[in-house]
């Protein structure tokens, strides 16, 4: 099958994965209500069709996190990209820097930043989850200076893992090594076997000298999610804020309250973000909470938000209602697992094809232009 959006490189994905990465990849927590709630609340929002307006030439590029950008999205941290598809980060961060949009490793991935930056050099940030082992999180800030990050994603929705259930009923969350088992079911998957083969052991490159979190991605990404700092609070945020001197962003708000003050320390932006539903299971979606958001931070404060993009026509619902740029969390997982490279470079070209059609179905010539009109380019159903 030839993908023609989204949706079917998910289908393509889930027959290549083994189930177990592509139920990591595709699941929520618990009920997954806040998961489906990220998609459902966009079809409560429609997009206004205005015709007979004069053509303009078409301009998607747009200003987010301080500068701007030929696209309103960017691929935002995905967990073990690495493990879906071999050197996975390094294709995922390759199609994006091709379509001249950033990407933003996780801490929780197979090629280190030095990895990334040797094999690309288009714009790259990268995401902390900040660990009790404060001197690991110095080395991944140096790290990251080192590589030439500009902007550092603080995710903070994650202070505990919410239960993924299809990862408990799969054994995902227990699993430290390759057991006889766990290889009877990666052998169902002979091509995708084939490919991480050949890249040999997946192994967490960034902290691959520590040997207190073992060998392994899986063992080391066990260990690494036990030490995440579960006391993380304001003050290190600004505590943060005076170390590093780049671009700092809250991932992970989904309050007024919150948003506010991560403006009020210094930071330069928020992601609005439920973890694309993975965690608190009946939080809001994103979309739901961005108009409240933008009305409590002013105009001049860069909101991302993320959860359950899939349709260029949920990037413009996002735009509309007050977001300044837009986070691939799923979608690009997709194309990458279907696909590789040339998935992540489809999905970001299928993206662009949908806004593109959409905006010049509504009158709108270009993503400023949208983010004048703002709430007036939609219409917002009561339900
Ligand atoms: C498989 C997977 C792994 C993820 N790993 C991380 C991570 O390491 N760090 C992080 O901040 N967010 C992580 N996220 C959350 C995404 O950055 C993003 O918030 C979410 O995927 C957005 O929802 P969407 O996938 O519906 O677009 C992960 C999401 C998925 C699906």
């Amino acid at each position: 099958m030839n993908p023609v959006n989204i949706h079917d490189f998910r289908d393509v994905a889930r027959r290549k994965l083994p189930k177990i990465f592509f139920d990591y990849i595709d699941g929520g927590s618990f009920e997954e209500e806040t998961m489906r709630a990220n998609r459902s609340d966009f079809s409560r929002i429609a997009l206004r069709q205005n015709v007979l307006v004069e053509p303009r030439p078409q301009d998607l590029s747009t200003t987010y996190l301080g500068r701007r950008h030929p696209l309103p999205f960017m691929l935002g941290p995905v967990g073990f990209l690495g493990l879906y598809s071999g050197k996975g980060e390094i294709k995922a961060a390759r199609a994006a820097h091709a379509a001249a949009i950033p990407f933003c490793l996780s801490t929780f991935s197979i090629a280190s930043l030095a990895d990334l930056r040797a094999k690309t050099d288009g714009p790259l940030h990268f995401q902390l989850y900040v660990l009790n082992d404060r001197s690991l999180c110095e080395e991944f800030l140096d790290s990251a200076e080192k590589a030439g990050v500009d902007t550092l994603f603080v995710t903070v929705d994650t202070a505990i893992t919410g239960i993924r259930e299809r990862d408990v009923r799969n054994g995902f969350r227990s699993l430290t090594r390759v057991t006889p088992a766990l290889l009877a079911r990666l052998l169902m998957r002979p091509r995708w076997l084939a490919d991480i083969a050949l890249t040999g052991m997946p192994s967490v490159r960034a902290i691959e000298h520590r040997p207190e979190f073992g060998r392994g991605a899986l063992e080391q990404a066990a260990n690494l999610s036990r030490r995440i700092d579960k006391t993380l609070s304001w003050k290190d945020i600004a505590l943060l804020r005076e170390r590093w001197t780049g671009k700092l962003v809250i991932k992970g708000v989904l309050t007024p309250e919150d948003a506010v003050s991560a403006r009020d320390l210094g930071c330069d932006g928020v992601v609005i973000s439920n973890h694309g539903g993975r965690q608190l299971d009946g939080a809001s979606s994103t979309i739901r909470a961005l108009p409240g958001i933008r009305a409590a931070v002013g105009n001049d404060f860069c909101l991302m938000l993320d959860g359950g993009i899939l349709r260029g026509a949920d990037v413009i619902k996002a735009i509309a209602l007050g977001a300044d740029g837009v986070m691939l969390g799923r979608a690009y997982a997709y194309g990458l697992s279907a696909a590789g490279e040339a998935g992540v470079a489809e999905v970001i070209a299928i993206l662009e094809r949908e806004i593109s059609i959409s905006l010049a179905l509504m009158g709108i010539a270009s993503i400023d232009q949208l983010k004048g009109s703002g709430s007036s380019a939609v219409v917002r159903y009561e339900t």
